[in-house]
């Protein structure tokens, strides 16, 4: 059976844009594969995060992979601070990686940009992520397109250390959904919808309550036209909220058109708010009864026992391979 890691920050509450991107694809995946689900909170201290709110994103992180259909039996869900291979890998990872090559990311870019104060972990994370991945011998790794170009550096760092050290990582390949790859904000449809956006109506979170949702969706910024058509390029924000409408109702863009064909965009707000509202709520439920549950912790504790059975092994190749220690 195949392989498949892939990890979310806690940095916020997970928005559509994640839950499309990434988590809905994960459920779908973890029939046919062997599946890693990791809450990256390493990731997540790389810009500033306050300690209480940081240990109650965590949590809540954990309980949405469940409440979303992640199935413990099937998947392994786990901490990545719990699991301390990812860290000595990560260090490793990154005296192979090169500065330039680092410097060169766009997310570096984008975070980084206007701020003095910069944590050297925001440049050195990516090395992080493909110890993260490749200490599962993954396969395939299932992301939003943002990922694509740190998906591509860990490809490198696997090659290059293949060659360097020993012949140890599998190259992992990357699946990006066709559709709903890059969910766009809904106050700057130009801009990628964020769970760390300081905006909160640019985003809809998986826990904003119905009524919040609704007002979101109404106040979503479009365009004066008024015509419910797709034209990414000129009507970029009446287009996001199409394919976000596709994507919930298994309906084609064409086909929705079409249904809206002489309304306003006053209606198909409406409706579109009612059926995220109907996928959304019933999470919620669950999320809830998570939260309240042993069964969480449970379901953490055997996911670090087992992660780490398995990242310690490729460790163990990682550093032999490096000559680090005194083993040979
Ligand atoms: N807007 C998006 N559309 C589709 N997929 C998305 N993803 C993120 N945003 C979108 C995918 O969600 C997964 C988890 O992302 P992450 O938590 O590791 O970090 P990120 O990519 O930086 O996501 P955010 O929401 O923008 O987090 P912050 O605000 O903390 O930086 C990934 O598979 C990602 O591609």
């Amino acid at each position: 059976m195949k392989t498949i890691f892939s990890g979310i920050q806690p940095s916020g509450t997970i928005t559509l844009g994640n839950y499309i991107g990434a988590l809905k694809q994960f459920v779908e995946l973890q029939r046919e594969y062997n599946c890693y689900f990791c809450i990256v909170d390493q990731h997540a201290i790389t810009v500033p995060q306050e300690k209480q709110v940081l240990r109650q994103n965590i949590r809540s992180l954990a309980a949405l992979y469940l409440a979303v259909g992640i199935d413990p039996e099937k998947a392994t869900l786990f901490i990545q601070s719990e699991v301390p291979a990812h860290a000595q890998a990560g260090w490793m990872l990154q005296c192979v990686a090169y500065i330039g090559e680092l410097e060169r990311m766009t997310q570096f870019k984008d975070k980084s940009a206007g701020k003095e104060a910069v944590s050297a972990g925001l440049l050195t994370y990516p090395p992080l992520m493909a110890a993260d991945i490749l200490l599962y011998n993954t396969d395939l790794v299932p992301v939003g397109e943002d990922q694509k170009q740190h998906l591509e550096l860990t490809r490198d760092l696997a090659e290059r250390f293949n060659k360097k050290y020993n012949d140890i990582f599998t190259v992992p390949e990357v699946s990006i959904p066709e559709v709903g790859a890059r969910i766009m904000s809904l106050q700057d449809p130009l801009k990628k919808m964020s769970k760390s956006d300081p905006n909160q109506k640019a985003f809809i979170s998986l826990l904003d309550p119905p009524k919040t949702i609704e007002k979101k969706i109404k106040s979503a910024v479009t365009d004066s036209e008024g015509i419910v058509v797709y034209d990414k390029e000129n009507k970029p924000g009446i287009s996001n909220l199409l394919t976000i409408y596709s994507i919930f109702t298994n309906q084609a863009v064409s086909e929705i058109v079409k249904q809206y064909d002489g309304k306003g965009y006053g209606e198909f707000k409406l409706d579109l708010a009612k059926v995220l509202i109907e996928t959304i709520e019933p999470i919620q439920n669950k999320y809830h009864d998570l939260m309240e549950s042993n069964l969480l912790d449970e379901i953490l504790d055997r996911g670090a026992e087992k992660a780490n059975y398995t990242a310690n092994k490729t460790l163990k190749k990682m550093e032999k391979a490096m000559g680090l220690g005194r083993k040979r």
